[in-house]
């Protein structure tokens, strides 16, 4: 029944006596009183005082300041550790900025917010996994390709890789209006890109490793560091249990030639496979989270991301995700 008063005055905790007034048959003033006389104060307490129906108690400041300061030089680093976790694992998927684009706002707020989780999660004795799902898989790659080779100069991205990239990419969308064939061949680079073309995959490394030295000088910068870079790509291999999964429970369907799940309530279905046999940035994801828990055997997964996702993990098929319709833990 303690409190903490409102105001600094009334001392650092309060005792209010209004419901004792029924049952002891005086008026909440009167108890004040009396408790405030047979308390005996202890030693963390410079006095105590009866005020309009309340026990106000004040701490004694340099009894307090002598106790905590002492125990933080005592134990140091593990002063404030918490043993809730018991070394279980928490996996948290954050920053995951997408390559050859720039580290947006969004990227970097998820980033302090995901490392400020996960250190928390570490006090409270959970072993924490840091992972950067790097966006670094889809159709886009195929077009980057396509406008590398056509107009892409290697020093320039050498240079100044994510801005010429980007650079690239726009130009590529400009071209691509008046000439619908740049499309096609996007879409043939990147099925060369998903079926191991060599030339495709050494391009799309390169690019891949140019992003990620320019993302580690904010991660540097930051001193966050990651247990995992395995973005959308490193899934690429491991989608037929996705489908396998979806198909044993009976919630794939075909749709115009397409695999799909149909989502509860209001929300469009998840598209799974595509016509062409390609997959998707939701199904990389469930391939994520299956592996994750095979990998990690996680305790809790925690994904740490801006709130334009939430229709995306909301419509992830929950019985092979383990994904619980998304509450965001930290909103926008
Ligand atoms: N790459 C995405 C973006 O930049 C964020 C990825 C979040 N994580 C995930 N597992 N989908 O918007």
């Amino acid at each position: 029944m303690i409190e903490k008063p409102k105001y600094e005055n009334m001392g650092d905790l309060a005792f209010p006596c209004f419901t004792l007034a029924k049952i002891y048959r005086n008026s909440p003033q009167d108890i004040a009183l009396e408790l405030k006389q047979k308390i005996k104060i202890p030693e963390l307490f410079e006095h105590v005082e009866a005020v309009n129906g309340y026990v106000n108690a004040f701490l004694s400041k340099s009894t307090v300041s002598t106790t905590i300061v002492n125990e933080i030089i005592n134990k140091k680093e593990s002063y404030g550790d918490l043993n809730i976790g018991n070394n279980q694992v928490m996996t948290f998927d954050f920053s995951s900025p997408n390559i050859a684009k720039p580290f947006s706002m969004g990227h970097l707020r998820s980033t302090v917010i995901g490392n400020a989780l996960a250190l928390i999660a570490e006090k409270c004795g959970y072993k924490a996994v840091r992972i950067n799902h790097l966006g670094d898989w889809g159709t886009q790659f195929g077009k980057l390709i396509t406008a590398y080779k056509k107009w892409g100069d290697e020093r320039n991205v050498k240079d100044n890789p994510i801005k010429e990239l980007l650079k690239l990419y726009i130009l590529f969308h400009e071209k691509a209006e008046q000439n619908e064939l740049l499309n096609d061949q996007g879409r043939e680079w990147f099925k060369r890109l998903e079926d191991g073309d060599p030339e495709a995959l050494h391009l799309w490394s390169w690019f891949r490793e140019e992003s990620l030295k320019e993302f580690s000088k904010v991660y540097d910068l930051l001193g966050v560091k990651f247990d995992s870079f395995d973005g959308e790509a490193f899934y690429n291999d491991k989608m037929d249990k996705v489908v396998e999964l979806l198909e044993e429970k009976h919630l794939l369907k075909e749709s115009e030639g397409a695999k799909i799940v149909e989502t509860d309530g209001n929300l469009p279905p998840c598209l799974i496979q595509k016509k062409d046999g390609t997959t998707l940035y939701a199904t990389r994801d469930l391939a994520a989270a299956i592996y994750r828990r095979e990998k990690y055997h996680f305790a809790k997964s925690i994904y740490v991301v801006g709130h334009e996702q939430s229709l995306h993990f909301n419509e992830l098929p929950t019985e092979v995700s383990l994904f619980k319709r998304v509450k965001s833990v930290v909103q926008r």
